[in-house]
């Protein structure tokens, strides 16, 4: 099988200050050592808690944040010593957070972005009118984004995240703000990719959906992995036993436990 993200004893720390001078550094550890690989083609989930690492983990990954020890490699390269090899190839998208243009119209950001990937010319108008059908934002093509919804935004910004024709695409909570048809439609868009052999690794806090969605999970707790499998088989070794479990459950269970 064909590994197209490597973790390996990736380590994170933040150096933080603290006191009215600043002279006091304190040192926290988001991510301790975690291992895990992502084959072609997965969807992939990593779940915890608040604060748990999840972030920090797919900031490493798509080049952003260079980690205190350790190596992640994607698609073959080291994320942090061969950067540029790797970005044209990857995309994210971040649930909440503004990765569009607010005084531009949904048009116009996806032909920026396609800009910024050098798709020029027709290749850039025909990867943006089908970007726009898919998160069905036709009819509001023209309009600034100011003017858009929550769930609006966050369409456009699935839009953006998908400009490249990623083999990869990271999604850091991407259905947060979108209403039951809006979620159920990245759900969709999802599955298309893994369809088309793309890659996905996600993260969410509705197990509901990292249930349906993913072909396995990791779950992570205070920067530790603490599981790692199908969500089939995660029911079944970490649920009561006899019973039908739910990701859910099994979820609390076992960061619960951990926590103690
Ligand atoms: N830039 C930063 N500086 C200092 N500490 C940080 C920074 N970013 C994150 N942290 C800390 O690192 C830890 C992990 O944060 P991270 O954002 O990776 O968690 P997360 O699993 O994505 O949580 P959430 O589910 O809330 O998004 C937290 O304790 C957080 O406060
Ligand atoms: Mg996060």
């Amino acid at each position: 099988m064909d590994t197209v993200i490597e973790v390996k004893d990736v380590k994170r720390d933040y150096i933080t200050t603290k006191g009215w001078f600043l002279r006091k550094k304190k040192t926290l550890t988001a991510v301790d050592g975690i291992n895990f690989c992502v084959n072609r083609g997965e969807i992939f989930g990593l779940l915890g808690e608040n604060g748990a690492g999840k972030t920090t983990t797919i900031k490493m990954l798509i080049t952003l944040l260079a980690p205190t020890a350790g190596v992640c490699k994607v698609l073959g390269f080291d994320t942090y010593k061969e950067a540029d090899k790797i970005r044209g190839e990857i995309n994210f998208v971040f649930g909440g957070e503004m990765g569009v243009y607010r005084r531009l119209s949904a048009r116009d950001n996806l032909l920026y972005f396609a800009g910024l990937y050098k798709i020029k010319g027709k290749e850039a108008k025909k990867r943006t009118e089908e970007l726009l059908k898919l998160v069905e934002l036709e009819d509001a093509a023209d309009r600034l984004v100011e003017t858009y919804s929550k769930g609006m935004i966050q369409r456009l910004q699935i839009a953006r995240g998908l400009i490249n024709n990623p083999k990869i695409v990271f999604m850091d909570e991407p259905t947060v703000g979108l209403d039951p048809i809006g979620a159920n439609m990245l759900r969709d868009i999802i599955r298309k990719l893994k369809e088309e052999g793309r890659t996905v690794l996600l993260t969410t806090h509705y197990m509901q959906e990292a249930d349906e969605l993913c072909d396995r999970i990791a779950i992570i707790n205070k920067g530790k992995m603490i599981a790692m499998d199908t969500p089939e088989n995660l029911k079944k070794s970490y649920g009561e036993k006899g019973m039908d479990s739910t990701l859910e459950q099994v979820f609390l269970a076992l960061v619960k436990k951990e926590g103690v």
